[in-house]
């Protein structure tokens, strides 16, 4: 397994560019099995949970050629397997997101459901409730569900009252409902920035999905769905961890090619703890830290509040804040195992519950860390570049999955940090090993 080594104390400075976002990216990619013809995706991000996606889609009988490094033109015009298998499931839960297009467009679609993982419990029960509001006959049978839709055929259009908002949930149906026989309305839908990127590709594709971007979205199911082209939006996520890295390394740097529409509530809680972000086109933020920071509370909700994928980059920035911030952790149960990662290089964190304590600021000492999962990871990186000392960071396949390249970019910019490839394996797909937790 491939390991980082940084060597902290460097203030970055310089341009670095935002890749395509990888969470809008893997359900556009699944979206491709609602039609028979051709989609092409431009700005995919060259990580890992794209190559999966891409197998994922290449076992059920599609072609995916790849022009460029970024662009895939998938055509899902043979599927031949309606199963996304235990083995790919467990390694990428976005796998789950073949269910609803295979449903919807097939009658059936067999997937294995995914366990618990690194950052809590994350069942997929509204999305299977979902389904059956639809009319699909959903059983649980040796650890997968199995879905039909009613006689083999159309699933039909239906109010569907999300419990809580579900990202994935929300993709899921309202791929499944484009193909739906009547309209479906689904309340509390998530909001994300990736939900509308997808509404987006499938009207293209030909199908009617009104309101995404709010709580209620409205599809009115066609007959079928044809080609598109479609690009993806930035990374949103990508782009805050930069923002973090800027202000903890008291860098100056130029964010390009990223939407700050999209990443608000972050932006506005790093002007309140003392980073500048100024947007210099509509595209671009330069981003420095002429002052000290101030700790600063912050909660982490569904969009478009501060997101959960930035919260352990903000706790890795607090420890370099004057004060005491308390972080809430609202969407996901056990988020906080980078926590003790940082204490071990210095910083004064303690946990209750779902609540984190930082008080800083706290000089950092590089330690050899583990990363837990995607983002935790991040954080490590983070704090890394600003600790005294060389920092090791384990299992790095982590961070592949969704940062595109993150040392080079890092590098780019003045950071002293190299990936140390461990064997000739390491480049190969992870596979997880016994005992090792499921990925996110
Ligand atoms: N939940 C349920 N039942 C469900 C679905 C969700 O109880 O059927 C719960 C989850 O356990 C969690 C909460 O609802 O407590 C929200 O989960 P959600 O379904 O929104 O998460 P997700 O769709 O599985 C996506 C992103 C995550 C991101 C979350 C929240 C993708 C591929 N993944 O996950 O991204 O943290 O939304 O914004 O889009 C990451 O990129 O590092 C990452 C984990």
């Amino acid at each position: 397994m491939d390991k980082f080594r940084i060597t902290g104390g460097r203030a970055l400075s310089g341009r670095v560019s935002i890749s395509g976002a990888k969470n809008s990216a893997l359900p556009c990619m699944a979206a491709a099995l609602l039609s028979a013809e051709t989609v092409t995706l431009h700005n995919l991000p060259y990580v890992r949970d794209i190559i999966t996606q891409r197998r994922l889609l290449e076992d059920l009988g599609a072609t995916v050629l790849t022009p460029e490094l970024r662009t895939h033109k998938i055509s899902a015009s043979h599927i031949e397997l309606f199963e996304a298998p235990y083995e790919l499931v467990r390694t990428m839960r976005a796998s789950v997101l073949v269910l609803g297009p295979l449903l919807s467009r097939f009658g059936k679609a067999k997937v294995s459901l995914p366990g618990g993982c690194a950052i809590g419990t994350r069942p997929i029960d509204l999305h299977l409730v979902a389904f059956e509001k639809l009319g699909a006959e959903v059983k649980l049978e040796g650890g997968n569900v199995i879905a039909r839709a009613p006689n083999g055929g159309r699933l039909v259009g239906g109010e569907i009252q999300f419990d809580k908002v579900t990202v994935t949930g929300t993709e899921n149906v309202m791929m499944a409902a484009t193909l739906a026989r009547g309209v479906t309305v689904l309340q509390n839908a998530a909001c994300e920035p990736e939900i509308t990127d997808l509404a987006e590709l499938l009207n293209k594709m030909g199908a009617r999905v009104r309101g995404a971007g709010t709580s209620r979205i409205e599809i009115e199911g066609v007959e079928e769905l044809g080609s598109a082209q479609h690009t993806i939006i930035p990374d949103r996520i990508e782009t805050g961890t930069f923002i973090a890295a800027a202000a903890i390394t008291q860098g100056d740097l130029e964010i390009k090619d990223c939407q700050p529409l999209h990443l608000a509530a972050v932006i506005d809680k790093f002007r309140q703890v003392g980073v500048s972000i100024e947007e210099i086109n509509p595209s671009t933020l330069r981003v420095s830290c002429p002052k000290k920071l101030t700790a600063k509370d912050v909660t982490t909700q569904p969009h478009p509040q501060f997101p959960t994928d930035m919260q352990a980059q903000y706790m890795a920035l607090m420890t370099q804040a004057e004060g005491k911030a308390v972080i809430e952790e609202t969407v996901f149960e056990n988020r906080f195992m980078h926590a003790s990662e940082l204490q071990r290089m210095g910083a004064r964190i303690s946990i209750d519950g779902r609540h984190a304590s930082v008080t800083g600021p706290t000089p950092l000492t590089g330690a050899p860390l583990i990363a837990s999962d995607l983002r935790a990871s991040a954080s490590l990186v983070l704090a890394g570049l600003v600790a005294k000392g060389e920092t090791i960071i384990d299992r790095v396949y982590h961070i592949d999955r969704g940062y595109e390249k993150i040392e080079a970019k890092l590098r780019n910019v003045g950071a002293d940090i190299e990936r140390i490839r461990e064997s000739v394996t390491a480049s190969l797909p992870h596979v997880p090993q016994p005992g090792m937790a499921a990925e996110v």
